[in-house]
């Protein structure tokens, strides 16, 4: 099935996944100028009035962007909603998003049909994270349009199932759009995800360290020194199962190697304090050498890309 007409702007086969706490207008605007679908969660505008805020500057800054550059127009942006219970916030975010017709909807942690039909009433797309075959089933049954398949390795909550398993299970059904998500850091690994079966790559943690990125120093320069090897997974955070960077862990006063299993009724998604002090990481951040621009990490993202299609001679 070919991709929804919107994602015929985008110059290379990228989303920018929400990041709690990291991801604003400015990471979101210059990701998207740049050709590749810019994402943050609502839940990171705070106040939440300060949501229409938000959503009336990427607007406004996207549509200048297209008048003076007709050429290269600016990919469509996502809002992040989480779906789950603990966010009290949910109605009125969706209403604000319903306001500005948020082009993507990307939702996590629950997948509500109303959502679903909610976005579709204002002509945005939906697309919903899910860690297995089992959740994605769910995730199309309740109405969303494209499924983001998070596999082992990815930064924040993370599956334990590897791509190639994921996409391939997902694929024998499903010929929606579909994004891969976990470690993918290079132009090759973009490519790699297409050529498993995934429309488009879901790329988070490089963009940690970006000019852009709202994020203290010291995250951003472990993210350039950092390689796989310094990532924990652990549940006992949010009550969910993630990736974070031993370094945060430590600072926190406790051991990575002996880290207890969480209590599952203390879950909290949306604790800003778990993730101020423990910095959520995917393993892929090897690729990453330096604290630079948004644009000049998608342009080397797009070199890459097109080195490694000619490599194939594709
Ligand atoms: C610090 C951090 C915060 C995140 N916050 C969110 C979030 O609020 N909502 C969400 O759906 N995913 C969130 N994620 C997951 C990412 O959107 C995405 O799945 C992940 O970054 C992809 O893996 P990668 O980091 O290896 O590229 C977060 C990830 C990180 C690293």
């Amino acid at each position: 099935m070919a991709l929804p007409a919107l994602f015929d702007r985008l110059r290379l086969p990228v989303i920018g996944s929400p990041l709690f706490i990291i991801s604003g207008p400015e990471l979101v605007i210059a990701q998207c100028k740049a050709g590749i679908v810019g994402s943050f969660p609502a839940l990171n505008a705070r106040p939440q009035s300060q949501l229409d805020e938000w959503l009336h500057q990427i607007t406004e800054e996207l549509a200048a962007w297209d008048r003076d550059h007709p050429d290269t127009p600016a990919a469509p942006y996502a809002v992040n909603q989480i779906v789950h219970r603990s966010n009290p916030r949910l109605e009125e975010d969706v209403a604000s998003c319903a306001k500005w017709k948020v082009p993507i909807v990307i939702t996590s942690l629950g997948a509500r049909p109303e959502l679903n039909d909610a976005v579709h009433g204002w002509g945005g797309i939906t697309l919903h994270d899910v860690i297995d075959d089992r959740f994605a089933h769910k995730a199309v049954e309740k109405g969303a349009d494209g499924l983001i398949l998070v596999a082992t390795g990815a930064g924040g909550h993370a599956g334990r199932l590897s791509p190639f398993a994921l996409v391939q299970e997902v694929r024998e059904w499903f010929d929606g759009p579909v994004a891969l998500s976990g470690s993918i850091a290079t132009g090759g690994a973009v490519l790699a995800a297409q050529a498993m079966g995934a429309d488009l790559a879901y790329i988070g943690s490089p963009f940690i360290a970006t000019e852009e990125a709202n994020a203290v120093q010291a995250y951003k320069q472990a993210i350039v020194d950092g390689r796989a090897d310094d990532i924990v997974y652990s549940n006992l955070f949010t009550g969910v199962h993630g990736n974070y960077l031993r370094a945060s862990i430590v600072n926190a006063g406790l051991d990575p190697e002996n880290l207890p299993e969480s209590d599952p009724s203390a879950m909290n998604f949306g604790g800003a304090k778990a993730w101020k002090d423990i910095w959520g990481c995917g393993q892929g951040i090897g690729a990453v050498h330096a604290i630079e621009p948004t644009a000049a990490r998608i342009a080397r993202l797009q070199a890459e890309y097109a080195a490694a299609r000619a490599r194939l001679a594709l």
